[in-house]
């Protein structure tokens, strides 16, 4: 156990954790270039927000969360997710009483207790944006067509938007009241965790994951054949604008979120090559959530996607992240004075910021010009006594091979210029 990490959790090595800042890099340009600002909120919350915003008959509250009572007796959750707590950051630093729409996103570790798998992991990070104060049809386009753009900077294809609306507390309570009529006459057949959410939320019946209660709901109202007008309408202007920018989407009237703060427009991106756990990105309208946190009638919207579920998606798709060569200049020095001429040397050029290294473990010259070669140095500078007592080094460019003889009071210069 001691050298065992917790199930469902991941470790960041050397040389992956150099992939992930080229995947932040490529977020945090497109959230410049979009508008959205960076919000950091804790890692844990009050156990209420979740069960308030996500909603107390979701997988998530129900099943998924880490829920501890700390020294003070008080019920805290390891964020399961990201929108509640930006939505409580909203109201509690009072951001709707400024200037509107406010567009912020986050970057970071999210916690489920899932039956871990290839794609699904207890702690998992995601990139997520939410903006509020508008209801805007126009931003569900943009917030869906923002996550395309950015899976289209790194490369990824065959992404499918599945696009649904879920409608509005008006028209939610006539598809309840439909899908209840339709399901009643089957609903001892229902697995039972399905049938103890009839009353509630029938909604989450469609969404289970038993191959049985799926075959039975076969057939079931669905939420945009009950929308009220204005959601109808909305749902329209938003498909107008995505095909305005020309993002392809699918509607899928069987989407069902996990989540149950969303209204009106709800979208998964998918990538089918990645297997089972296919979804990369989730998100959609949630216009009662602040309201329904304790903050003034204030619409939102957003996604949230996995970052995991990028590299997978990239791992199929045979797409390599280009990875920064690790060392400039490479020094190897024979010999204790010439260890120390290097040791002077390299903190020479790191003044001059220059990628240095140099060799720690008294290795001899081949041993040195291997490592140099691991790391992908461009030169390496070797000194021995010989080159010492000329006031001279050695300079190899690593790629042809080529070695010329360069004076020390030179070297600097030489190194960078080259
Ligand atoms: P979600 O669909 O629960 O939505 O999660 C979003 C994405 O996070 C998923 O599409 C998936 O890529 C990734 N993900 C979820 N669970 C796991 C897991 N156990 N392991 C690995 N990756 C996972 C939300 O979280 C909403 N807060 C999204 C949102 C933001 N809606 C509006 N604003």
């Amino acid at each position: 156990m001691l050298t065992q990490r917790p199930k469902g959790t991941n470790d960041l090595l050397p040389g992956q954790a150099e992939k992930w800042h080229y995947i932040e890099n490529i977020i945090r340009q497109v959230c410049r270039e979009y508008g959205y600002e960076e919000i950091r909120t804790p890692i844990f919350e009050h156990t209420e927000l979740f069960q308030r915003g996500v909603g107390e008959t979701t997988d998530i509250v129900e099943k998924e969360m880490y829920t501890f009572l700390d020294k003070g007796e008080r019920s805290v959750t390891l964020r399961p997710e990201g929108t509640a707590p930006v939505c409580r950051a909203y109201v509690e630093n009072k951001l709707y009483a400024g200037p509107q729409p406010v567009k912020l996103y986050y970057v970071g570790p999210m916690f489920r207790y899932e039956r871990p798998q290839a794609g699904r992991f207890r702690q998992f990070n995601q990139f997520g944006i939410e903006v509020f104060g508008t209801t805007n049809p126009a931003l569900d386009a943009e917030v869906i067509t923002m996550a395309m753009d950015f899976y289209e900077r790194l490369g990824l294809r065959n992404l499918e938007v599945h696009l649904n609306s879920v409608g509005c507390s008006k028209c939610r309570p006539v598809h309840k009241a439909k899908l209840q009529e339709f399901l009643r006459p089957k609903l001892e057949k229902f697995c039972p965790n399905c049938q103890g959410r009839f009353e509630r939320n029938p909604l989450r019946m469609l969404d289970c994951k038993n191959p049985g209660c799926q075959e039975l709901s076969v057939g079931a109202p669905t939420t945009t054949q009950c929308l009220c007008e204005e959601c109808a309408e909305h749902f329209e202007q938003v498909k107008g604008y995505l095909d305005k920018v020309g993002v392809r989407y699918r509607v899928d009237e069987r989407l069902v979120r996990g989540l149950d703060y969303y209204t009106k427009t709800a979208f998964e991106i998918m990538v089918e090559e990645i297997g089972a756990q296919s979804a990369i990105c989730g998100g959609g309208r949630y216009d009662g959530l602040i309201e329904e946190i304790g903050g003034p009638v204030t619409p939102g919207i957003g996604f949230a996607l996995g970052m995991e579920r990028i590299f997978s998606a990239l791992a199929v798709q045979g797409i390599e992240i280009p990875v920064e060569t690790k060392a400039d200049v490479y020094l190897a020095a024979l010999g204790e004075p010439a260890v120390r001429e290097t040791f002077r040397l390299q903190a020479q050029l790191r003044k001059l910021h220059l990628k240095v290294e140099m060799d720690y473990l008294a290795r001899g010259l081949k041993a040195q010009l291997k490592t140099a070669d691991r790391l992908k140095a461009k030169y390496t500078v070797i000194i021995g006594e010989d080159e010492l007592a000329r006031g001279a080094a050695t300079v190899r460019q690593m790629d042809s091979g080529d070695q010329q003889e360069v004076k020390l009071i030179d070297l600097i210069d030489y190194l960078v210029v080259n």
